[in-house]
């Protein structure tokens, strides 16, 4: 496992200098925007809309309110934000990656979702939106790729109105250990030959499994919300902690 100093983090299981790794994360999601729909319903047999329908369910979020999908990527959860909120209110996708912007916003107006809807490339470490802004936030499955993630919370933090909600989805550590050996045979064997089979690039979805194992677990990611000012910070374990929703209020 990588050590972490002040200039070094991690990417996946390799330790790189801090001012690199936003380039090499850069570049697994240009390499895989292309796919990156297809891929998430076959290596997760559909399950993650699961996931994102639990998010959804758990945000709260009604007509004529704020809310930023950050890392948003493709877009799946600002599709279903966009029909919540309404005409009277606005979803914003901010993801640092161009070509997975491109893609989101053409799977979204191919889908008639254009009104209510913007797209803005930002970095999650410094987010370009007023303070007390949006009534709610959410990042799926985005946190694990950011260098500076108690810098990202910090901003999530400072953007959010009073009273608002952050919602982190994002893969955590399997509470069963069976589960945990299956987990692990199926992301480092079978996930990367699919990346191969199907998106001609292994190396990516061995960072995804890399990167999984190395995210902060369930009570530490609560910790490190706390620690930037959020309250009444819970969690739910998903599909045997697989997957963790943490969600946490700005008052
Ligand atoms: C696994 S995808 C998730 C996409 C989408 N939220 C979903 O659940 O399908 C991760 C996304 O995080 C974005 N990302 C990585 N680092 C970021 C950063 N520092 N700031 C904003 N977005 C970032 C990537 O470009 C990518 O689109």
């Amino acid at each position: 496992m990588a050590d972490e100093s002040k200039d070094t983090t991690h990417f996946g299981y390799s330790t790189v200098a801090k001012s690199d790794k936003a380039d090499m994360v850069a570049d697994v999601f240009h390499s895989v925007a292309a796919k990156y729909d297809l891929m998430n319903d076959l290596m997760s047999f559909g399950i993650h809309r699961i996931w994102k329908r639990f998010t959804i369910d758990s945000s709260g979020v009604r007509r004529g309110q704020r809310v930023l999908d950050l890392a948003g990527g493709t877009g799946d959860l600002t599709a279903k934000f966009s029909r919540l909120v309404g005409d009277t209110g606005e979803v914003v996708l901010a993801d640092i990656n161009s070509s997975m912007l491109k893609v989101g916003r053409e799977k979204l107006r191919n889908k008639g979702i254009i009104g209510n809807v913007n797209y803005v490339q930002a970095n999650a470490e410094a987010l370009p939106f007023p303070d007390n802004y949006f009534d709610c936030i959410t990042i799926a499955f985005g946190l694990r790729n950011v260098t500076e993630k108690e810098k990202a919370l910090a901003s999530m933090f400072r953007v959010l109105k009073p009273g608002g909600r952050l919602l982190v989805l994002e893969f955590s550590k399997p509470v069963l250990e069976p589960l945990s050996k299956a987990y692990d045979a199926y992301s480092f064997h079978i996930l990367p030959r699919i990346g191969e089979m199907v998106a001609k690039d292994a190396g990516s979805y061995r960072y995804l499994a890399e990167s999984i194992r190395m995210h902060p677990d369930q009570e530490t990611l609560k910790q490190m919300m706390m620690d930037v000012g959020f309250e009444n910070t819970t969690y739910h374990n998903l599909t045997g902690g697989i997957v963790a929703l943490h969600r946490g209020f700005k008052f």
